[in-house]
């Protein structure tokens, strides 16, 4: 873990609230963990990995911090702190659902690169059709990808726990990974925990330090930036009350 700095290769506009920064190198990193991008004179706030190689990260426009981040050009600099925390693990399931909701769908995509080989579903939940993000991206990895939207306007109209019934009726799987609001986790931890199925949730937690030390990230007697993010099976549902 050490703050290194990289220059910003491609901005990508995902939509008019998101981007996605490409930045010119790699760092090794699981897919789970996270780093805390420091913009100077700002802040210093935890984003995911999208991608490790190259170092990828998506960005959606909700307040002061990240409308500073949506400002960065190609070219210019950044700061990053990690990898942090403990991130997903992969073992030898054959087969594994992947579930997201909103921006967490984009943890997943590096979990689905990194586990290669085994045969993935991916569900992406959405409010609508302009906030499904990384479908194609899944697909060209290989994934079969289903969508779920609140209002529609993709895929199947519903929520992503709807899609995860749905997919369960015909398919058997030996794990699912959920990344995105914690409500949606809880129902999807849930079903699988009723189906006996093991899970992986990536928790969220108001982070400030990133590192262990300002107790901010802490549910319950976890503190999510070190033991966690990433937490299985008993834990998950101990952290999720299920
Ligand atoms: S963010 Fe400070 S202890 Fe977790």
């Amino acid at each position: 873990m050490n703050r290194q700095t990289f220059r910003v290769k491609k901005v990508i506009e995902e939509s008019q609230e998101v981007k996605t920064f490409v930045l010119d190198g790699s760092i090794e990193a699981d897919a789970g963990q996270f780093f805390m991008l420091w913009v100077p004179g700002v802040n210093e706030k935890p984003f995911c990995f999208a991608d490790n190689d190259p170092f990828t990260f998506t960005v959606c426009n909700v307040g002061p911090f990240s409308s500073k981040v949506h400002e960065l050009k190609e070219g210019e600099l950044v700061t990053v702190l990690g990898p942090l925390g403990k991130g997903y693990g992969i073992g030898n399931e054959e087969r594994i659902l992947l579930v997201g909701g909103g921006y967490g769908t984009v943890s997943l995509y590096l979990l689905a690169k990194q586990a290669k080989g085994k045969k993935i579903d991916v569900i992406i939940g959405a409010k609508s059709k302009e906030d499904v993000s990384y479908k194609k991206r899944f697909e060209e990895l290989g994934c079969r990808v289903f969508v779920t939207t609140d209002d529609g306007s993709e895929g199947v109209k519903g929520y992503a726990v709807d899609g995860m019934k749905e997919l369960l009726r015909e398919n058997k799987y030996d794990k699912v990974y959920t990344c995105g609001p914690m409500i949606m986790m809880k129902t999807i931890c849930g079903l699988a925990k009723e189906k006996g199925i093991q899970f992986e949730a990536s928790l969220e937690a108001n982070m400030k330090c990133g590192i262990g030390i300002c107790g901010s990230c802490a549910i319950k007697d976890k503190i999510v930036c070190k033991d966690g993010p990433v937490f299985a099976n008993e834990e998950a549902a101990y952290l999720l009350d299920i």
